[in-house]
């Protein structure tokens, strides 16, 4: 995490009123301002509602939401939970390997097909993408909306990741292909390394002044505000400042290293994953393997797959049907970051960020060696 920030938290320990439901002005300014500057979006304060991380801030908008809640396979864990809560099952749209585990307007429309025509419909989208580490381009961006506005459907747009994209094209999100039906959440969470402080936003577009009137009525009931202290620090975080940016951007270069690093390696093993373009996550489909596993280890689901890779090799990933896949599906997600940030930043920033394998082979030996472990445990 950048002084800068922790820095901000210090100078701000006093602060101990009670802050406005929606959040500090001053915060929700800067918010407004660094995604304008960052993503040409036009937010404005007055519809920003600060939180204790999006994960919160998502539950709170899917009570608010009416309709049925469609959700592209493979998505986030807890969007389903979160829509149970509300006595409501999320509906699955199943992507395809050949679209990169991305929805298409096509597959959106089938899944509308089978839903009331009239009705209000919410769609979570997250770009760039846990699990699979993919990224909307402003084409399939488009595709979707085009549906969406057909069919009566609202954008969630999950963007705790949208910081980390490798694609180089990250100036875009769906606000700026659909402004009225787009709401969007972000965080400091993964792109500021700081989880730990639970600072979340979310914004709604003008048009849609009572969700963010529903929402701010249900914080005043539950969580009041987030600790003034953190908001304090966020704004700095939101300031624009060009070393936290280009620790940022330094950040996105280590995950990209260590990203390309696996999806490469572990398609030299026949296990296909596609390259990862954002976010920290690999999704490799281990299917290629579908007869060894089940004659070497018993092996016919995913969650067979996943115990039996921690039994055999001591690796963890978690199965694709916990991300809504078919639990038949030998798809599985992977985090790149099993190791410790600060040293790994502090060894790239030393090499310039200029990273390669031997890089990776000296400063994030956990990885290698869960590679190998695949490798020998397949092979
Ligand atoms: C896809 C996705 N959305 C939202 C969140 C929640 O982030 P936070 O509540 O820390 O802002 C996470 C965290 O793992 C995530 O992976």
């Amino acid at each position: 995490m950048h002084p800068k920030i922790i820095n901000a938290l210090k100078e701000h320990a006093h602060e101990k009123d009670y802050l406005p439901t929606l959040g500090l002005l001053k915060l929700r300014e800067s918010i407004a301002c660094y995604y304008k500057k960052r993503f040409n979006y036009n937010f404005s304060p007055d519809h920003i509602l600060i939180g204790p991380g999006s994960k919160e801030l998502i539950f709170q908008c899917l009570f608010v939401l009416e309709g049925p809640v469609i959700i592209p396979a493979p998505s986030w864990v807890s969007y389903g939970p979160q829509v149970n809560v509300r006595g409501k099952h999320i509906i699955r749209a199943m992507t395809r390997r050949e679209n990169n585990y991305k929805l298409t307007g096509a597959e959106l429309k089938q899944v509308c097909s089978t839903l009331p025509e009239e009705e209000q419909k919410v769609l979570i989208i997250n770009s760039p993408n846990n699990p699979t580490g993919q990224v909307y381009s402003d084409t399939e961006m488009a595709d979707l909306v085009k549906v969406c506005r057909q069919e009566q459907v609202i954008i969630i747009s999950d963007e705790i990741y949208a910081m980390i994209d490798f694609t180089g094209r990250n100036k875009s999100g769906f606000l700026n292909h659909y402004p009225e039906g787009t709401i969007v959440t972000a965080g400091l969470s993964k792109s500021h390394s700081a989880g730990g402080y639970r600072l979340g936003f979310i914004a709604a577009p003008p048009n849609m002044t009572s969700v963010i009137q529903g929402l701010s009525a249900l914080v005043s009931e539950t969580f009041s505000a987030v600790s003034a202290p953190i908001q304090y620090a966020a704004v700095q975080a939101y300031s624009g400042d060009s070393e936290i940016e280009e620790y940022l951007e330094n950040c996105c270069k280590i995950h990209k290293c260590v990203g390309n690093y696996i999806a490469e390696e572990l398609n030299s093993m026949a296990v296909d994953c596609p390259d990862p373009e954002g976010a920290f996550y690999v999704f490799p489909d281990f299917s290629k393997y579908k007869e060894e596993l089940k004659e070497r280890y018993s092996v016919s689901t995913g969650k067979d797959l996943a115990e039996s890779l921690l039994v055999n090799s001591s690796v963890a990933l978690l199965p694709g049907s916990d991300f809504y896949m078919s639990p038949s599906s030998l798809t599985t997600r992977m985090a790149t970051v099993d190791y410790d940030g600060a040293e790994v930043y502090q060894a790239a920033n030393e090499m310039e960020f200029q990273l390669n394998k031997d890089f990776l082979k000296k400063n994030t030996p956990l990885i290698v060696e869960g590679l190998n472990a695949i490798k020998d445990y397949l092979i």
